[in-house]
């Protein structure tokens, strides 16, 4: 099934969401801080960027809990 806002072709994409993880969609090789390949199992994964996720590097929602410095 097609992804919104995916195209299916051409390079891959990542999505920086609002105070939300970061969205890697498509043809995007995930390597950790090591070099060593990071195995997707999903097109589309979220990648945390806040630091409070239980399953680094994947966001598991627990940015909404994240105090914010936006009103
Ligand atoms: S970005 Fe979602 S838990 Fe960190």
């Amino acid at each position: 099934m097609p992804e919104a806002g995916w195209r299916g072709d051409g390079p891959g994409e990542i999505i920086v969401c609002p105070n939300g993880p970061l969205l890697v969609r498509g043809d995007v090789d995930l390597v950790d801080a090591d070099g060593a390949p990071v195995e997707r199992r999903r097109a589309t994964v979220a990648v945390c960027r806040c630091g409070a996720s239980a399953i680094k590097p994947w966001c598991d929602g627990s940015h909404k809990l994240m105090p914010r410095d936006e009103p």
